[in-house]
């Protein structure tokens, strides 16, 4: 799989894609990421990208030119362009587990006040992470990028994946590890016993039990 990130601020993904589990799908050939700076695309002599809004209003605007000229340079065939808005579809691990399947994607991230309206006409599918604003689509761009690149076969221990929450539209059971006692709070006696079948039993009446008192809403879920 290969994915494109455009943005205007290369520098906040140095870590995303250098550390942790990210950074080794990289280095393991899973993944190609690469991080394009919007403003090379720019033809304006200063490299500008944005600029006032028709009508009025605070703030700039990104201007359509940069983004339109990245989408032709890059876009193959085969390509899912994803735009990050706060107005777009809100984002889900179903949402995770289709894109797993593209082989190629291109997310663009808004920045500043907003972007040109004829932006959206590229895009194939317009995400949001959540019903907040924040400062421009570059985290939000990482959110997707990481929840996709997880599910890439190879990539974390396919057990990791299968019992993980919102598998099924249930929360994760709990985990413990050592001490077997830590400041009078013990690690549940089912996980010492060694019995499978009633650890088995165990984590999944824990699953429905969390999922009824902290997110009911995934239990009326349909998909
Ligand atoms: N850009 C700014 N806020 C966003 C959000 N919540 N989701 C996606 N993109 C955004």
């Amino acid at each position: 799989m290969k994915i494109d990130i455009l943005t205007l601020f290369p520098s906040m993904f140095d870590g995303f894609i250098k550390e942790s589990i990210i950074g080794r799908a990289i280095k393991d050939n899973k993944v190609t990421i690469n991080i394009h700076n919007i403003r090379d695309y720019s033809k304006d002599p200063h490299h500008k990208v944005d600029d006032y809004g028709y009508g009025g209003g605070a703030g700039m605007v990104l201007m359509p030119q940069p983004i339109f000229d990245a989408i032709d340079d890059l876009k193959r065939s085969d390509t899912c362009i994803i735009l990050m808005t706060p107005q777009g579809k809100k984002y889900s691990q179903k949402d995770a587990k289709t894109l797993v399947s593209k082989k190629h994607i291109i997310i663009i991230c808004g920045h500043y006040e907003g972007f040109d309206e004829r932006i959206r006409s590229l895009a194939d599918i317009e995400y949001s992470i959540g019903d907040y604003v924040l400062t421009g689509g570059e985290l939000p761009s990482m959110v997707i990028t990481d929840s996709v690149v997880r599910l890439i076969d190879g990539v974390i221990e396919n057990e990791s994946r299968e019992f993980e929450s919102f598998e099924d539209n249930l929360l994760d059971y709990p985990v413990y590890t050592n001490p077997r006692e830590y400041r009078g709070m013990k690690v549940p006696d089912v996980l010492l016993s060694g019995h499978h079948e009633n650890i088995r039993k165990w984590r999944s009446e824990e699953q429905i039990k969390r999922t009824k008192e902290r997110r009911p809403d995934l239990l009326d879920k349909e998909d």
